[in-house]
């Protein structure tokens, strides 16, 4: 039976967040299904009458678009929340060492699993995802995917300097493994999986690693392009003893052509002038990743200074420095309101 309808409370979307009427609710509403793809939505009566040989299916949830989490990692299911210090700490202590048990294919395909149940008991029906540096991990979270209804994109993270060693691999071969990868997965699943390129930020990467991510979008324009930017102000001074001859942080990737539309920078909070007017001018996208920048403790992004400049700014979980897989408890935290009514 491919089509049927769900006849329940109904909250459609119409247009932005910020917009008129965001919530209405119909009490009475439903939604045709036909093949797993919601075809229409609107008032029951007028589904049943337009449909009247579609099985009608009660429901008590409420009917509502999905949500979007366009940044988190996968690998970090289990270490969400995890105490490890400020951002680099937080990396050396907690994060990498847990990356490196994904070099077991049987590791990444278990957590694959749990990632997505998480996703989906929220309502997440799209992810945008880092991997590890193990091509494995990307197959194990692709595969899983495949059983499932939920919209991906994910890439093998690219790291050749300032991590273990297991986590490394020169340029070259971070370029290989990507472009297998991408002629494996992007476009799969009748197109609803995206590959992402994925340097996993500068203080990782030598000049020819940012070079061969670039090298990589540049011959494969429809994959995305995520990595991470100015998210604490000692990675930011970090850069610069890196990168000495950049102007800023964001320069060090504009360099290297990664810098453009289907480009998700997550964070993005210590940003220049510069920076924002490049983004905006670029059509990047900003992950604002609240939830996680309270854990790190990495400072507040000022949002309302990105949207007047024209950037456009979509919400992460940041798991596992982002503390819930829940995208409407982190659009909390980026309103600054609680969500659920205190007892
Ligand atoms: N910057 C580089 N890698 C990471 C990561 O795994 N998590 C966060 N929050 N920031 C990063
Ligand atoms: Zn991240």
């Amino acid at each position: 039976m491919s089509r049927l309808i769900e006849r329940g409370p109904l909250r459609p979307f119409r247009g932005t967040i910020t917009g008129a009427d965001p919530f209405e609710v119909v009490e009475d509403g439903a939604i045709l299904i036909d093949d797993h793809v919601v075809v229409d939505f609107g008032p029951a009566r007028r589904l049943i009458a337009a449909h009247p040989d579609v099985m009608v299916v009660p429901t008590d949830a409420l009917l509502s678009p999905g949500l979007v989490d366009v940044h988190c990692h996968f690998p970090q299911t289990r270490i969400t929340g995890t105490y490890g210090g400020g951002l680099l700490e937080w990396l050396e202590n907690v994060t990498f060492p847990e990356e490196e048990r994904f070099e077991d294919p049987a590791y990444s395909k278990a957590v694959a699993r749990e990632f997505f149940d998480q996703c989906e008991a929220v309502g997440t029906n799209e992810v945008t995802v880092f991997c590890t540096s193990h091509p494995n991990s990307v197959d194990a979270l692709f595969t899983e995917a495949l059983d499932r209804t939920i919209k991906v994109t994910a890439g093998l993270v690219m790291m050749d300097r300032n991590a273990p060693s297991p986590l490394l691999t020169p340029a070259q071969d971070a370029y290989d493994d990507s472009l297998a990868l991408i002629e494996r997965w992007h476009g799969a699943a009748g197109g609803r999986f995206t590959y992402a390129i994925t340097p996993r930020f500068a203080p990782t990467s030598t000049p020819a690693l940012l070079e061969a991510a670039g090298a990589l979008w540049a011959a494969h324009p429809t994959c995305a392009m995520q990595t991470h930017l100015s998210e604490s102000e000692e990675e930011v001074a970090w850069v610069r003893r890196l990168f000495p001859h950049a102007k800023d942080y964001l320069a060090v990737y504009e360099k290297f052509g990664l810098v453009g539309p289907g480009a998700i920078f997550a964070h993005a909070i210590h940003l220049t002038d510069r920076e924002v007017a490049s983004l905006a001018e670029h059509k990047a996208v900003v992950a604002h990743c609240p939830t996680a920048n309270r854990f790190l403790q990495s400072g507040t992004c000022d949002v309302s200074r990105l949207l007047a400049a024209g950037v456009t700014v979509k919400l992460g979980t940041d798991i596992g420095a982002g503390t819930t897989f829940d995208v409407m408890e982190v659009a909390a935290v980026a309103e600054g309101v609680p969500r659920r009514p205190l007892d």
